[in-house]
Parts: structure tokens; C-alpha cells; sequence
């Protein structure tokens, strides 16, 4: 019955009945999770000093890591304790679970210890592409977290949106916020956020366990940035405007000295409203050849000393990674082809053409997130049913293929498997207008993700008997505001 598969569970005869006579004990450090706990049983439960529902911080549990937790359910009464917060509340979510399978009324009696295979668990959400409103973003990180999922990865910048306000560059959000249309359907799109709405999303986030990690793309996938800025672009004088198609832009960054000073201001924001110690900077799809034509690039490129203007692209990342370094923050980068810039080992990567392009840079030194397209790219369609919205591109990924995906493969050698952080899903909105769009291809492929992330031992069949369960939360409804 639980997404995803606890390590160890034991199910024991009877059940710890649910009401307003249940009272909860939390010990110092409890708080949040009981808190939390509260909401999601929907029961005003008061918290006494001798309830017999306990959630307890034990730092001296030994064997359940970071965010591992030990749960007991008797007739009588119940003990949550963990190591560590997070721990808790992974084990708040379990709890949360088995509540709902039993509509919200009592708990069955079980034994469970629990920890997760995979420190990181994730999903991107592309909200460059079609801005999605904070209330749903709140609520996609509260049915994430209730899949034991730790990290949302927004995807704020891209050549057809910017959605991070940046003080000093407001032409940003106002210029780099809207396109006219999308492949010439007439239809204008738009959105931003504020600062304030995206520093409560990070404090929500955390009260359940969840980093919020921002993406700004560079250099490739700028061109929202360079509608709103042309003199960050290579061309002097050309006005562009915020792409009205998808695909791989020409339009890249430039080189020199006031692309850096505004990337140094935009990580400045970046860094102040984000304490992901993760930010991914892209790095993917960037063509060369505005560097190869543009006198001061090719300038630059020869006084950096490179072999020609194609190597700027690691050259613009490494800078780019060292204002992050200095910060005391991990640069991440998406991983392409075996020949792609080389990065120093500080990076973390993400491979998501295929999972060798993970093998090489892991040999290489560098940690990474495993994000190969073909079991985690939940864009595609996830079946050739033709009521299936249209999806990005030919081929599908299946709840099996995403349930297939191994983040360190067998035929990696140890040390290389030692180096994959984890896993994450990556949502695309080229297709996903809405919402409601959005949700259709997250759910349950997510919660297949989910399991290959945090699961010791996994079992297709017995993974959709327990997807097949009734959901743990409705899911979202627009505000009034955030209707269209
Ligand atoms: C990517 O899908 N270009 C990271």
C-alpha cells in the first residue's frame, strides 16, 4: 500500500484507531513533523505530554542516515523516531499513506524501517516554457514530498520565458516574461514570479523535506534574457524577440565582461532567495556559431588562449561554475556527448541523452544525477493511446520503462556507481500548457521515479497494485487569480 517501497515493513495484526480522542507527543525537534502530521490527518489532534502517538529526534539511531526513520504502530499507540528532521518526516508521510488507505480512520499495525537507497530524489519542472502559478507549484511539492521525493528543480530561464525577478534588470520578467505566441497560434503567454512567492515556496518546501534547486540556462537558452538585454547577446544592435517556437536556438550568450557582471547580479538573487546548496546553470544545447562570427568572441576566445570559439562553451561554464564555487555552491550542469566541454570535478552532472554520458563523467570524477530521457523524460507520451495529449516528440516512456530505470547500473564499476547522487524525473512544458496537463504526465509516472529513487528491492507487479490505491491528496485547484 505505500509509495515508495519501505526497506523493511511488517505488517501485525490490528489496528491504532484515529479520532478526536488521539493525542500526539512531539519531543524537541518534533515539532515540524507533528505540525505537518496534523494537517494531513485533517484531525485537530492536541499535542500533550502523554500522548500516545510519539514522534521523537533520536540523534544516537544508528542505520538510518539522513533521512531514514523507524516506525511502530501498535494498538495502543505509536512511535515515530528518526536521527535526523528529515527523517521524520519521510516517516510523517508513510503515516499519511497509510491514514488515507484507510480513509483517514485508524492505522494498521506495523513494523517499518526505512531509508532511502538515493540522497536525491527529484523532479524538474519546466516553468520557462509555460509558467505554472506558485499555488500549484505548493501543491506539486506537497504530492511530491508525499512520494518521499527531495528536490524540485525549477527550470526558471529558457529562450521562451524568464521567471525570475532580478533587481536592477526589470526588463527581465517584463520583456523576458511574455511571447506573443507559440508557433504562430496567436495566443500571447506570460508569467513571472515575485520574491516573496518564491521564498515561500523554499520555506514550504523544507517543512517537507524538499530543496527547491533553481536553473538559470547558459549560455545556450537565453534568448528570453536577450529579448530583454540585447547587449548580453553577440550581435550589437539586434533587437529579439522572446522565441515563439521550441527547439535548439542560435541566439547565445556572449562573452564578454557585462555578461558576467549580470550573471554574477542574477546568481546574487539566486543565491539569496534559494539555499539549495545545489543551482543548475544548463549548459546544454548551445550553439557555436554566433562565437565563430562575432569578432569579440573570437577575440576573447583567442586571448583565453583556446584552440578556437567552440571552446567557449566550457569556458563560459567554468566561469560561469566558479561564481557559483566561490559561493560555496555546487554548479550542475546537464551532460551531452562524451566530446562535451570538461568541466572541472566540482561540477555535478546530469546526463540526459544516455546514461554512458553519466559512466564517462562519473569515471571523470564528477558526481551525478541520473537524468537519461528514456526512462525519466516524462514529456514523451507515456503511451501510444491516441487520447494521449500530443506529446514533444515520437516514442513513449511507459510507467515500466520508468519503473525500469536504474540510477547506478549493474555493469558500472563501483567506484563510477559510487559517484550517482540519484535520480530525478524531468517535466518539459513544451506540451503542457496547463496545469492539468502538467499533472497527467507527472502522475503516477512520478511516483515510479519515486520508487526507483528511494527502493532497496523493486517489483513492477506489486508497484501497480499499490499505484492502483486511491491518491493520497486531490491534487491542485487554481486560485480565482490563477485561473486563466
Ligand atoms: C535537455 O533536455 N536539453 C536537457
Amino acid at each position: 500500500m505505500l509509495i515508495p517501497r519501505p526497506h523493511r515493513l511488517v505488517r501485525l495484526p490490528g489496528r491504532f484507531p484515529l479520532g478526536p480522542g488521539t493525542a500526539l507527543r512531539a519531543g524537541d525537534g518534533a515539532q515540524r513533523a507533528a505540525a505537518l502530521l496534523r494537517g494531513y490527518l485533517g484531525l485537530d489532534l492536541p499535542v500533550t505530554p502523554d500522548g500516545t502517538f510519539v514522534l521523537a529526534l533520536d540523534p544516537a539511531l544508528r542505520g538510518l542516515g539522513e533521512e531514514g526513520y523507524g516506525l511502530t504502530v501498535g494498538r495502543d499507540g505509536v512511535l515515530l523516531r528518526a536521527p535526523r528532521p528529515a527523517g521524520l518526516l519521510h516517516g510523517v508521510q508513510t503515516l499519511r499513506q497509510l491514514a488515507a488507505a484507510a480513509g483517514g480512520e485508524s492505522l494498521p499495525c506495523v513494523q517499518v524501517s526505512d531509508r532511502p537507497r538515493f540522497g536525491w530524489r527529484g523532479v524538474l519542472l519546466d516553468v520557462a516554457r509555460h509558467f505554472l502559478p506558485v499555488g500549484y507549484l505548493r501543491d506539486f511539492v506537497d504530492r511530491c514530498a508525499g512520494y518521499k521525493l527531495n528536490v524540485l528543480h525549477l527550470h526558471l530561464t529558457d529562450d521562451q520565458g524568464w521567471r525570475l525577478p532580478v533587481a536592477g534588470y526589470p526588463l527581465l520578467t517584463e520583456v523576458g516574461g511574455r511571447r506573443r505566441q507559440t508557433a504562430g497560434d496567436g495566443v500571447p503567454h506570460g508569467g513571472s514570479y515575485r520574491a516573496a512567492e518564491l521564498r515561500s515556496l523554499v520555506a514550504y518546501a523544507a517543512e517537507r523535506g524538499v530543496t527547491v534547486m533553481p536553473e538559470i540556462e547558459l549560455p545556450g537558452h537565453a534568448r528570453a534574457a536577450l529579448a530583454a538585454y540585447p547587449h548580453l547577446g553577440n550581435v550589437p544592435g539586434r533587437r529579439l524577440e522572446v522565441w515563439e517556437r521550441w527547439g535548439v536556438c542560435e541566439s547565445v550568450f556572449g562573452v564578454h565582461d557585462e555578461v558576467f557582471d549580470f550573471l554574477r547580479t542574477v546568481f546574487g538573487t539566486v543565491l539569496d532567495l534559494f539555499d539549495s546548496p545545489y543551482v543548475h546553470i544548463g549548459g546544454d544545447e548551445c550553439p557555436t556559431a554566433e562565437w565563430e562570427t562575432a569578432p569579440a568572441a573570437r577575440a576573447r576566445a583567442r586571448a583565453a588562449g583556446l584552440a578556437g570559439p567552440r571552446d567557449l562553451h566550457g569556458w563560459f561554464l567554468r566561469r560561469a561554475g566558479r561564481l557559483l564555487l566561490d559561493h560555496g555552491r555546487v554548479p550542475v550542469c546537464w551532460a551531452e556527448a562524451g566530446a562535451a566541454p570538461l568541466l572541472p570535478r566540482e561540477f555535478t552532472v546530469m546526463p540526459w541523452r544516455d546514461a554512458a554520458h553519466g559512466l564517462a563523467a562519473a569515471r571523470r570524477g564528477h558526481d551525478v544525477v541520473m537524468t537519461p530521457h528514456r526512462s525519466t523524460y516524462l514529456d514523451y507520451p507515456q503511451s501510444d493511446d491516441p487520447a494521449e495529449p500530443p506529446g514533444q516528440q515520437p516514442g513513449t516512456v511507459t510507467l515500466a520503462d520508468v519503473y525500469a530505470g536504474e540510477p547506478a547500473p549493474a555493469d558500472w564499476e563501483p567506484a563510477a556507481a559510487a559517484r550517482v547522487l540519484g535520480t530525478q524525473a524531468q517535466l518539459w512544458t513544451e506540451y503542457a500548457p496547463t496545469p492539468a496537463h502538467v499533472d497527467h504526465l507527472a502522475f503516477p509516472r512520478l511516483a515510479a521515479l519515486a520508487e526507483t529513487a528511494w527502493s532497496h528491492e523493486r517489483d513492477l507487479a506489486d508497484f501497480r497494485r499499490r499505484a492502483a490505491a486511491p491518491v493520497t491528496t486531490p491534487g491542485y485547484t487554481p486560485t480565482k487569480e490563477e485561473r486563466p
